[in-house]
């Protein structure tokens, strides 16, 4: 059975009061919730505030990127070593936006996927495709385009433990969210694709929806078999949303 994992995706957006007080209603709104993995990714600089506030919380730490060295001359790129310093577990990487503002390939992305195994640490790896593809019907071989350069340069078991968040970027932020019926039908296909190559890995790999999840559609998600968490942009940096979504994940997988 595949558990659930609701993460939130800060971005930058932050202080170190905002960073307190949500963490705070995240301990509060999600304590006693079982059945879910509930991870937040804060801005790195807020890291070692994130893990002082958890430090008695079931809700695990993530970031939103990783660079492919571990230390040395490589000014202003974030560790993986450092990551594991600070309980960060959950590592995002190939956001879209990162994708676009940072032009990360995907053979770049790959790398870093490959760079966090080695780390013991968890990649989320985002994948999805842009409005004109999915205009020109091209969503399933974008995103087995982009599973093909993890599992071309790792082998497919490197996805044993991931987490595959599939987000269409025409829906990331912009109130316009993939049906459920069409989310889970990109779903399927990303897990046939990768059965393919082993069905056990199919089988087990998380495969999240991300693109402007909230309360009001998150059970609709959930329902569906092959959607099995949400990565949550805009409405985790509400307490009671960003719980709201958590919980529904947890009622929806309990059976
Ligand atoms: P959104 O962002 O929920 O604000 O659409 C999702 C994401 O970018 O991960």
């Amino acid at each position: 059975m595949r558990h659930p994992v609701v993460m939130g995706n800060w971005k930058l957006n932050g202080s170190k009061e905002m960073v307190t007080d949500l963490i705070k209603g995240l301990n509060a709104e999600l304590a006693g919730v079982e059945g879910v993995d509930v991870a937040i990714a804060p801005p790195v600089m807020f890291l070692g505030l994130a893990e002082e506030l958890l430090s008695d919380s079931k809700i695990i730490l993530g970031s939103q990127n990783v660079d492919v060295n571990a230390n040395g001359a490589f000014t202003g790129d974030i560790s993986p070593v450092m990551l594991k310093e600070f309980g960060a577990t959950h590592i995002i990487i190939g956001h879209s936006e990162r994708r676009e503002y940072h032009n990360e390939s995907d053979e770049f992305v790959a790398k870093k996927f490959g760079f966090l195994k080695e780390h013991g640490l968890t990649p989320v790896f985002c994948i999805g495709e842009s409005d004109a593809q999915n205009e020109a019907g091209e969503t399933e071989a974008v995103c087995n385009r982009q599973v093909d350069a993890v599992i071309n340069a790792l082998g497919v078991d490197a996805l044993n433990g991931a987490i595959i968040a599939y987000e269409p970027i025409w829906a990331i932020g912009t109130g316009k969210a993939a049906t459920a019926e069409d989310a889970q039908r990109i779903h399927a296909a990303i897990r046939a694709h990768i059965a393919e190559k082993s069905e056990e890995v199919a089988k087990n790999v998380v495969i999240q929806y991300g693109g402007s999840v909230k309360p009001e559609n998150a059970a609709a998600y959930f329902a569906q078999p092959d959607i099995d968490g949400a990565l949550v942009g805009g409405a985790a940096l509400d307490a009671a949303s960003f719980a709201a979504i958590a919980k529904a994940a947890a009622e929806a997988k309990k059976a």
